[in-house]
């Protein structure tokens, strides 16, 4: 079963190295990428097949991964359409914002799944949330599924506006859990640790704290698991919540939805 990607980028590496660690066989990967130093690395590291021509790289393809940034994605489809075999093979794409319709007019008859992956795919533990539009049967489904798993844990959406709530929680939440990491790092430091201390034990606590809740995705019991009446952790959890933490969350997010939505009309 073959499959193309559409640019040569970061996302589409994590995809390809998942994929081929799940074994499939570098012969039915092919990847449309115009950079010739991109090109030279994709060949290197993953022995798939690589051009500068789009219309090669999809030539047989079941589905084609749409991999290249938001911007350009109208370009390369109208550009690709003229090149696609009947039946047409499954669209999945991994732009931020790019709506199912949009994708489908600049194609014309294809059938889409959007997904919006997150950073830690890089790494083979991402969060991708998948939405097909109604004309994507159960194999189409399948199929999408089975290539954003070989990057970390799905799950499926049943409205495309819930991508935005989606690309607010997933798509931009390691930021915010990066953030609080920096300053637990920088309040450590603040109260005299060593800055490379500190820094190691919030970077390792972020790490292990995500597999902790990656076993038991009850993040409350989690949490309360790790706070005794009157300890340490019930300190700082009621400063948080004196100080309306849960509003400034529910803020923030609701603030990375608008937006998501905003770039997604324009
Ligand atoms: N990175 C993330 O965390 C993340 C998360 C969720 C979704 N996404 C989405 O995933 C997509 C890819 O992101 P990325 O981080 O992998 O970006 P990236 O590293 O910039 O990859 C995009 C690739 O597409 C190539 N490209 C540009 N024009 C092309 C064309 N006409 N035909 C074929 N390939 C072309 C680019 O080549 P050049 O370098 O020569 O321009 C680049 O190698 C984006 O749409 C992004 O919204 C990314």
């Amino acid at each position: 079963m073959k499959l193309a990607f559409i640019g040569g980028g970061n996302m589409a590496r994590a995809l390809l190295g998942g994929l081929l660690r799940e074994g499939a066989a570098p012969g039915d990967l092919s990847v449309g990428e115009p950079l010739p130093a991109a090109r030279e690395a994709l060949q290197r590291d993953f022995a798939v097949r690589v051009t500068g021509d789009n219309a090669a790289a999809v030539a047989g393809a079941v589905a084609v991964v749409l991999a290249v940034k938001p911007q350009e994605m109208a370009a390369v489809l109208k550009a690709l359409r003229p090149s696609l075999a009947t039946p047409l093979p499954l669209l999945v794409s991994i732009a931020a914002g790019v709506r199912t319709r949009d994708i489908a007019a600049w194609c014309e008859g294809a059938s889409v799944v959007r997904a919006m992956p997150n950073r830690p795919a890089l790494v083979g533990a991402g969060a991708t949330a998948l939405y097909a539009s109604g004309d994507v049967d159960a194999a189409g489904r399948s199929l999408a599924e089975q290539i954003l798993r070989a990057a970390g844990r799905t799950v499926w959406v049943r409205e495309e506006a819930e991508l935005d709530i989606v690309t607010a929680l997933s798509g931009s939440g390691p930021a915010y859990f990066l953030l609080l990491a920096e300053e637990l790092a920088n309040g450590a430091i603040a109260l005299g640790l060593e800055p490379a201390t500190a820094r190691l034990l919030a970077a390792q606590t972020l790490y292990g704290t995500g597999m902790l809740a990656q076993s038991d995705p009850d993040l409350a019991a989690q949490r309360a698991a790790v706070t005794s009446k009157g300890g340490t952790t019930a300190a700082a959890l009621a400063s948080f919540a004196a100080q309306d933490f849960a509003g400034l969350v529910h803020r923030a997010l609701k603030a990375a939805a608008d937006r998501s939505a905003e770039l997604g009309r324009n």
